[in-house]
């Protein structure tokens, strides 16, 4: 048999795989990597492994969240939270684990981990009245002892490389603030700094842990301000105010931080160049407009809570001989807050896709959205 060159299937094959291998190549790369820190907002499940008053390892509380079954996970809302939909929005396949869940294995560093937990605050002493709770600080830490295994296992270069890909999330501050605005207990509570200290040290502590996780590789943050919180149910109770009603000083308070915090972000961006972004994602704005216009949203009550009822001690547990009924609105699709503290995975769905994909409006998130993040290449 005479080897004529390549008979037409052969150049066929040739051209087929040519096809591919440029298509392989240029396809953007799929794996998703996110480290979360914060607290109850975004905890997935840290808090079911510590001492602490601040849990939600109970039914109904995760009864919409499909990769459980409906039992909780140690998410505080009864489905997804904010990160973990954004997180699907990128592509994720699954949600990074609780850092604290035995079955984390370390294999599952390089896929992201879940540092958040409930009760805690930027400042440590915040979320004290809960007993346990892992404060930012700490949280930073364990990803810097994480890092180090990485480094130990893939080397300097393929950690500095999953890392400069990896999105950083901080969702972080609310519990500061509402620490800040409790009335003070009697002979325990020590005097108070003024409201403008207080956002500055909230500010201040917040760029130290910040910078601290860029010296250690992080590129891409999104840095989430801090909601409405005059309009949760449990301030409107701490208040008195009547419904439909939000308490405008809290309310005032938190824009002055979330100002200062958007500043800080902007001269973090200029001052650590386009190696590095930090996207202000502005929750408050988002919230607060699904809580005034919540009709328009497809809500029926932006007022109370779905489960535990409109008065203190607000406590969203699953009644006698398992009849959830009782503590739970009969739709959980209508209500913008789940419980009095934390939205229901419905708002959560409406503000993480504003983050993600809000366009043109540098007052949801700036200088670009989370998918620009994702996306985002830089290359010197
Ligand atoms: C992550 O860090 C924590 C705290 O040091 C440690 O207990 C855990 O084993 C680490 N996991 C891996 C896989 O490095
Ligand atoms: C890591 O990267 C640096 C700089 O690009 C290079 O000089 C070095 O050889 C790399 N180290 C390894 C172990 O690949
Ligand atoms: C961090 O906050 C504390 C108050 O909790 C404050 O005393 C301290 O000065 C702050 N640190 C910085 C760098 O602002
Ligand atoms: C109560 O919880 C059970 C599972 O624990 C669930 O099957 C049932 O549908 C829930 N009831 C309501 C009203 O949602």
């Amino acid at each position: 048999m005479k080897m004529d060159g390549c008979s037409k299937t052969c150049v066929y094959l040739l051209f087929l795989m040519l096809i591919i291998d440029l298509f392989f190549n240029a396809m953007p790369c799929v794996s998703f990597t996110s480290y979360v820190f914060g607290d109850s907002l975004v905890d997935a499940g840290n808090n079911d492994y510590i001492f602490t008053l601040s849990k939600a390892n109970s039914p109904p509380y995760g009864i919409d969240f499909k990769p459980s079954g409906g039992r909780p996970t140690g998410r505080f809302t009864n489905g997804r939270t904010i990160s973990d939909i954004v997180g699907q929005a990128l592509g994720a396949k699954s949600f990074p684990p609780p850092y604290l869940a035995p079955n984390t294995q370390s294999d599952a560093l390089h896929g992201g981990i879940n540092y958040a937990s409930g009760a805690s605050g930027i400042l440590d002493e915040t979320g004290y009245l809960f007993i346990g709770r892992i404060p930012l600080s700490e949280q930073v830490k364990y990803f810097e002892e994480n890092r180090s295994y990485m480094v130990n296992a893939m080397g300097e270069n393929v950690t500095k490389e999953i890392l400069n890909k990896a999105i950083f999330s901080l969702t972080i501050g609310s519990n500061d603030v509402l620490s800040y605005i409790q009335p003070s207990i009697p002979f325990l509570g020590h005097n108070k700094v003024s409201p403008t200290l207080f956002q500055q040290f909230m500010v201040s502590n917040f760029t130290i842990h910040l910078k601290r996780l860029h010296e250690l590789g992080a590129r891409k943050f999104i840095v989430v301000g801090v909601g409405p919180l005059g309009c949760i149910p449990y301030v409107r109770a701490l208040n008195l105010l009547p419904s439909g009603k939000c308490s405008v000083e809290v309310n005032e308070f938190i824009q002055g931080y979330n100002n200062k915090l958007k500043d800080t972000l902007k001269q973090l961006n200029k001052d650590l160049g386009p190696q590095s972004v930090f996207v202000y994602a502005n929750s408050y704005d988002i919230f607060m407009r699904i809580i005034m216009s919540y009709r328009q949203y497809g809500f029926e009550d932006s007022d109370g809570p779905c489960c535990g009822g409109y008065f203190p001690p607000f406590i969203c547990l699953k009644g006698k001989n398992g009849d959830n009924s009782s503590v739970m609105c009969s739709d959980r699709s209508k209500y913008v807050f789940w419980d009095a503290y934390h939205p229901t995975e419905a708002a959560n769905l409406i503000i993480a896709k504003e983050l993600v994909d809000g366009v043109g409006d540098e007052s949801i998130t700036s200088p670009i959205n989370i998918r620009q993040l994702y996306n985002y290449n830089y290359s010197k």
